[in-house]
């Protein structure tokens, strides 16, 4: 069960019962695929014209590929994009509302419509290159089905190992649906990376973040723009980070107060060694959100790494909910 809802700043979203959860946090759908998402990607590195190979995990409604796809006409880029989702019924119910249709402009609608119909969309005519007419727009295809299994068909028989530009990363939380945080799946996403392309999150959990480390990664924290700092819910809750930026180099940090990547603070340096950056395991790619989470608190009793209590009294986090670390998307 789906139930549509409105974000602070007034973009549609959707509530999922299953997952107990918001598609998107607080701030609102389209406020977060832009500050978490596009603005992190820094589409300006790239030169005009350049054809950028984009994999969008947790496509949901689009909601991150479209507002990726805007800012990338207006810089003059055209993206290939591969969005993975479980579920067409988040991307059904997002079209079905005219107020999610506003947001966007008449070709994105198309795409997302041609995504949802069809599973494939090609901006230019042509059809994206399968059968070597090329496409001189950008070109989408929706892969239904598990991420997990869909990563391993990206990799192994399209073999698109090494060969992607950003990775969107948006699954439901790690408490929520482990599956798609899990060790393996992050080292599977890490292998589909060009030596200066990036993964993108509006995670900061410590488990996924060292997990990320473990797959030869390098991290940044995404700082929101400086506007949206005073005004985010999510950063009146978690002060502390608002995302995850990871690559195979390291990533160019911004000295301007301004810059949207910063290195991690040292508070959450030392996070990484605490109890809760155990990684989440799933090394057959196919165990359940309970087995994976039953697992991983086994692997922490076990574990001799730093207590995590300790670490949130050094940081003056006592007493704060669990939440105020690890922020959800939107609770019930
Ligand atoms: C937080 S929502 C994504 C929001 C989306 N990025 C957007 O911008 O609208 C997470 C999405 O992951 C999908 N999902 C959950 N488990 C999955 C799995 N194992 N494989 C693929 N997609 C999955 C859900 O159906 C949901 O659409």
């Amino acid at each position: 069960m789906l139930r549509s809802q409105l974000g602070a700043d007034g973009s549609f979203s959707l509530f999922s019962e299953r997952f107990g959860e918001g598609f998107h946090g607080a701030i609102g759908a389209l406020s977060e695929a832009r500050a978490k998402f596009v603005r992190p990607a820094q589409l300006e590195r790239f030169s005009a014209g350049r054809r950028l190979v984009v994999v969008d995990v947790g496509f949901g409604l689009g909601t991150n590929s479209a507002a990726l796809l805007e800012a990338a006409a207006a810089g003059n880029l055209t993206l290939d994009i591969v969005g993975l989702e479980l579920d067409p019924q988040p991307l059904r119910q997002a079209l079905a509302s005219d107020s999610f249709r506003r947001q966007w402009q008449p070709g994105t609608v198309a795409m997302l419509w041609n995504l949802l119909e069809h599973g494939t969309w090609c901006e230019g005519g042509g059809d994206g290159g399968r059968t070597g007419r090329g496409s001189e727009g950008s070109t989408a295809r929706l892969l239904w089905g598990d991420a997990r299994r869909r990563v391993g068909d990206l990799l192994e028989r399209q073999q698109l190992a090494g060969g992607c530009d950003l990775v969107l990363l948006d699954a439901f939380s790690p408490r929520r649906c482990p599956e798609l945080w899990s060790l393996e799946f992050l080292s599977a996403l890490a292998r589909l990376l060009r030596p200066d392309s990036r993964l993108l999150t509006y995670c900061c959990a410590a488990a996924v973040r060292r997990s990320l480390q473990l797959a030869g990664l390098r991290l940044a924290s995404i700082q929101p723009p400086r506007e949206q700092g005073a005004t985010d819910p999510c950063l009146r809750i978690a002060p502390w980070s608002f995302g995850t930026a990871a690559s195979p180099s390291l990533l160019p940090i911004g000295t301007e107060p301004d810059s949207p990547l910063r290195p991690l603070a040292a508070m959450e340096i030392e996070h990484l060694s605490t109890r809760a950056a155990e990684p989440y395991r799933d090394p057959g790619g196919q165990a359940g959100a309970a087995e994976i989470l039953a697992a991983r608190q086994r692997a922490q009793a076990a574990s001799g790494a730093g207590s995590t209590s300790t670490w949130r009294r050094r940081w003056g986090l006592e007493g704060r909910s669990r939440d105020s670390v690890e922020p959800p998307r939107q609770p019930a």
